[in-house]
């Protein structure tokens, strides 16, 4: 592994998917602050992913650039890569953020195709075959000397692990990525790439305002011990933990951010 790649933290380069709203917004918002220059990547909202390159770069960040690309698609998700290597010469942290809940929360006997495609699609499918495509670039570019250990974080979620029978293809496709996690930690740790999954709980954005008033009673009585939404800021400051390189000897490692959440109690 070359010892020459650059150390220089104002010009690390970090892309979060759907980095333009929710929790992407928070993650770019932490990384910012710590200098990072960012790609900013959305699917649909322009306005939002301008607008939070602006605010990243009024946090700290030397520069920040939205990038179009549905990350379900496959030719899209490599222009993504590609674009940014062009733009910006190299990638240290690859954020697999971008996710959809089911467009209708359906009882288990009742899922459709369409949602299952829907959903596993955006949520397991495209981040999977996105990051097969990102570790050949990142392997590319340290071949290049132009970047030494860089970092890939995935965020899965509470339903990894725990059953709501109202979404199961949201809950298979989180659980799916956890495994995806583990999967190129195992392959990338002997090329100093590590891997990490950021498992948020129940976080305050437009992915759950239709449940709002429902959680934030199951919330205050007692739901989390740690008793308040989650916000973007919470789940951005994990990964900017992450990106600071404080975890040098651990890959594969699941980093909740739950309030407690996943803790079983008696
Ligand atoms: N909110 C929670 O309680 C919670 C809890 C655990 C895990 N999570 C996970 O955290 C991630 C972010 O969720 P959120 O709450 O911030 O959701 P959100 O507010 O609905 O924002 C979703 C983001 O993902 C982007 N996106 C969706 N489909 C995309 C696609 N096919 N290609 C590219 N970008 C796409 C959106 O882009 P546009 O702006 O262009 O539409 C948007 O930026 C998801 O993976 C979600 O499953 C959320």
């Amino acid at each position: 592994m070359s010892t020459a790649a650059p150390r220089d933290d104002r010009s690390r380069v970090a892309v979060v998917t759907g980095g333009g709203r929710g929790i992407g917004r928070g993650i770019v918002e932490e990384l910012a602050a710590a200098r990072f220059s960012l790609v900013v990547n959305y699917r649909d909202d322009l306005e939002s992913a301008a607008a939070c390159c602006r605010q990243a770069e009024s946090l700290g960040s030397p520069t920040a650039i939205p990038i179009r690309a549905d990350v379900s698609d496959l030719v899209q998700g490599r222009r993504l890569i590609d674009e940014t290597i062009g733009q910006l010469g190299r990638i240290d942290l690859w954020v697999n953020n971008a996710g959809v809940a089911p467009r209708v929360r359906r009882d288990l006997l009742e899922v459709t195709p369409e949602s299952w495609d829907h959903v596993v699609g955006t949520n397991l499918r495209g981040p999977f075959f996105l990051t097969q495509s990102v570790s050949g670039a990142l392997i590319r570019l340290q071949e290049q000397g132009l970047v030494r250990e860089p970092q890939i974080v995935f965020i899965t979620s509470i339903s990894s692990t725990h059953a709501s029978i109202n979404r199961a293809e949201y809950c298979v496709a989180k659980a799916g990525l956890s495994m995806v996690a583990q999967l190129f930690a195992v392959a990338l740790a002997p090329r100093g790439i590590r891997v990490y999954e950021v498992r948020p709980g129940i976080i305050d954005t437009d992915m759950t305002r239709a449940v709002h008033e429902q959680y934030s009673e199951r919330i205050a009585a007692g739901l989390s011990p740690i008793r308040r939404w989650g916000t973007p800021r919470d789940v951005g400051r994990a990964v900017a933990a992450i990106a600071s390189d404080s975890l040098p000897f651990s890959t594969g490692e699941v980093i909740h951010v739950d309030g407690g959440l996943h803790l079983r109690t008696l």
